[in-house]
């Protein structure tokens, strides 16, 4: 792993602006001290304001088990806030029982909340439904019943692979209904992708699509779910026993009768009556897959009653939450962790009514987004600065042609928002009033960590800012020493958390020596951060061989494994470079093979291609450059801050170290040719 320290030149800006410039940017904000302070009549009506702070800091475990009690229902009390006793694996909510879906649904409808919509949903081609809680509490009964008829068992790995269709939220709520572990693989993944995650987890189920649309065009889904279980793996063949494809583009799809079944025909003529049972607190709730720094993704594992604490928590904190009349809308896709924490569980558990949106921000036209929130009215919006700064881009007169005035939560995640992109977000979309929360966390974390609050934090273009109550985050040193105030380091989290990763699936050994190792008693999260003279928190990029690819993570390694396993390739390095609107962008570095041509444009697109189908189109290298060597260390490490260099068109520098300094001429001779 590369270890570079954060804030330096050679760190990667993560917000789409070259790093000198996002420092001017950044130091004449703070020079200005330009904060906005939450209207008095905002900080009035806030659901939760400074007094949560004091109380975590005098009792973190116990402020925890006070949210834990009042936003969840529990089958059966827990004894124990928190058991530590085994670190780095944390038991949250000893003894207790909780069953995630029967929170998200049921006790609503109890509660005389059945006729309250939980879920305005807008396909791409403009078709649209509305759920209720009730409505959508039958629905996942049903879902839960058919499920169980195909013999899927508490425990049991479900893998998903669906649209943003209400069915990918019913199917993850099935699933925790009757304690099976769901395992949603991105749409965007390839057919290999999704078979490598299937057979880690060993899924019994596959519940997928016959397809999608994507800009007007139906996609196709349920092709890839054939062409991974029609492949034999290591030659121990595939745990899948069944496959439910939900219709929702009618495109034709291949059958296998002993294997298929139309959600139409199982959940849809399933019972609506199925009782839930509690869950321990520990029970696992699903896997979600990411990438991390070698070539296999990391299957990390959440459990219930801690993840749906913080997420409820968050979510209500962090959001302002009024659930009688707020519509809350977050853009995340289901396949990645915002859409499981912010989309299928926080929201429901919290009561509220929520948009889901299927397709692009530019179909049928560039205005899709402002039309929903003038559409619904919706008063929280959730999304990343890849989209705000891709809106920018087009200009304001398209959001100026809507009603935006029922938004008053503007929230961001997934890199760091650079202040132009936050200051247009405020401007444009919140009509100069709106608060900006941006929000640090990771999939492993499971839910928001460093945020703002929008009743109590003064909030500054940019910045992340605080911890949230009941959350120890600290900026240290290359020895874990505390930074001071002004000054850079590695990001780290120094006290269990409720909704944290209790593991990576399979490899207990791999979950201590990603996050464990690199400082003793703490978390590291592989991101660089720095604190400014107010102590609040600046995100500065991965400080490992991880890029964020318009929020979205993406492995060096992985890329450049599926590089060098095409036959033309001898050797490959990839590095993120900054790109105005993505943030980072994948630039890949190839070495042909002696008896391949080098084919120009042609050997590219075949190159690119091959990313596409061995891991996702969402992989595929934006630049592939041609080269004759790669920059080595005398150690052979090759030294990808060079190749970062001249991908984001500096001058590369000090190349003293390499095992033949000529190397970085020989590629900037190549490049010119
Ligand atoms: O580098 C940080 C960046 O995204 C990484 C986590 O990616 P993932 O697990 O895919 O989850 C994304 C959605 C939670 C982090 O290590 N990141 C996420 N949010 C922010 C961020 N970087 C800066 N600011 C943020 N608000």
């Amino acid at each position: 792993m590369s270890q570079d320290t954060p804030g330096s030149t050679t760190t990667a800006p993560a917000t789409g602006v070259p790093s000198d410039q996002q420092g001017d940017a950044i130091s004449n904000l703070l020079h200005e001290n330009r904060t906005f302070a939450p209207s008095p009549e905002f900080a009035a009506d806030a659901v939760v304001t400074a007094a949560d702070y004091a109380e975590a800091d005098a009792d973190r475990p116990a402020f925890w088990a006070r949210q834990a009690r009042e936003l969840l229902t529990w089958s059966k009390d827990f004894d124990q806030a928190l058991d530590w006793s085994n670190p780095p694996f944390a038991k949250w909510f000893v003894g207790g029982e909780v069953n995630a879906a029967y929170n998200a649904l049921d006790r609503h409808v109890e509660n005389g909340l059945g006729d309250r919509v939980a879920i305005y949903f807008e396909g791409e081609p403009g078709d649209t439904r509305t759920y209720t809680y009730a409505q959508l509490t039958d629905e996942v009964k049903k879902a839960a019943n058919a499920f169980e008829s195909l013999g899927v068992e508490k425990g049991d790995r479900v893998a998903v692979y669906l649209p943003m269709i209400p069915e990918a939220v019913i199917t993850l709520l099935a699933c925790a209904r009757i304690g099976a572990v769901h395992s949603v693989v991105f749409g965007g993944f390839s057919a290999e992708a999704l078979r490598s995650r299937i057979d880690d987890a060993e899924a019994k189920l596959v519940v997928t699509a016959d397809g999608t649309y994507r800009r007007g065009k139906p996609s196709p889904l349920k092709t890839a779910v054939d062409d991974a279980l029609s492949h034999e793996g290591d030659g121990s063949g595939h745990t899948v026993q069944n496959v439910v494809v939900v219709k929702r583009n009618g495109q034709d799809v291949d059958w296998h009768e002993d294997r298929d079944h139309w959600w139409d025909d199982t959940v849809g003529t399933a019972s609506t009556e199925h009782t839930p049972v509690g869950h321990d607190s520990e029970h696992p709730l699903f896997i979600l897959y990411t990438s991390g720094t070698t070539g296999k993704p990391k299957g990390i594992l959440h459990t219930t009653g801690g993840y749906l604490t913080q997420g409820a928590y968050t979510h209500k904190a962090v959001f302002d939450l009024h659930p009688e009349t707020d519509v809350y809308w977050c853009t995340a896709d289901v396949g990645w962790v915002t859409g499981h924490s912010y989309v299928a569980y926080a929201p429901l558990i919290n009561g509220a009514t929520q948009v889901m949106y299927e397709g692009t921000p530019d179909s049928p036209h560039q205005g899709r987004w402002w039309e929903i929130i003038q559409k619904y009215k919706v008063s929280i919006l959730y999304t990343a600065p890849t989209a705000i700064r891709t809106f920018m881009k087009w200009g304001r007169d398209i959001p100026d042609k809507y009603d935006l005035t029922s938004l008053r939560v503007l929230g961001s995640v997934g890199e760091s928002i650079n202040p132009e992109a936050w200051m247009w977000y405020r401007d444009v979309i919140g009509a100069n009033k709106t608060p900006i929360v941006d929000t640090w966390w990771q999939t492993e974390t499971g839910a928001q960590m460093i945020a703002p609050l929008p009743g109590v934090t003064a909030t500054k273009p940019g910045s992340a800012q605080v911890p949230l109550p009941g959350i120890a985050v600290d900026v240290v040193d290359e020895l874990g020493e505390s930074v001071p105030n002004g000054h850079g380091g590695f990001l780290v989290i120094r006290e269990p958390w409720p909704a944290m990763l209790r593991g990576i699936w399979g490899d207990p050994e791999r979950f201590k020596d990603t996050y464990w190792s690199r400082f003793e008693d703490m978390y590291f999260a592989g991101d660089g951060a720095k604190k400014d003279e107010d102590g609040d928190i600046w995100l500065l990029g991965r400080v490992d061989d991880v890029m964020n690819v318009s929020g979205h993570r993406l492995s060096t390694t992985e890329i450049e494994s599926a590089l060098v396993s095409h036959p033309a390739v001898a050797e490959a390095a990839v590095v993120g470079a900054a790109d105005e609107t993505t943030g980072q962008a994948v630039v890949a570095f190839v070495i042909l093979r002696g008896d391949a041509v080098d084919s120009g444009d042609a050997i590219v697109q075949e190159l690119r291609n091959h990313v596409g189908k061995e891991i996702g189109p969402i992989a595929k290298p934006k630049t592939i450059l041609v080269v004759p060597e790669l920059p080595k260390t005398r150690s052979g490490k090759i030294m990808r801050r060079l190749l970062k260099d001249v991908a984001e068109g500096r001058d590369p520098g000090d190349a003293t170290t390499l095992a033949d300094n000529t190397v970085m001429q020989q590629i900037a001779a190549s490049l010119r040719k």
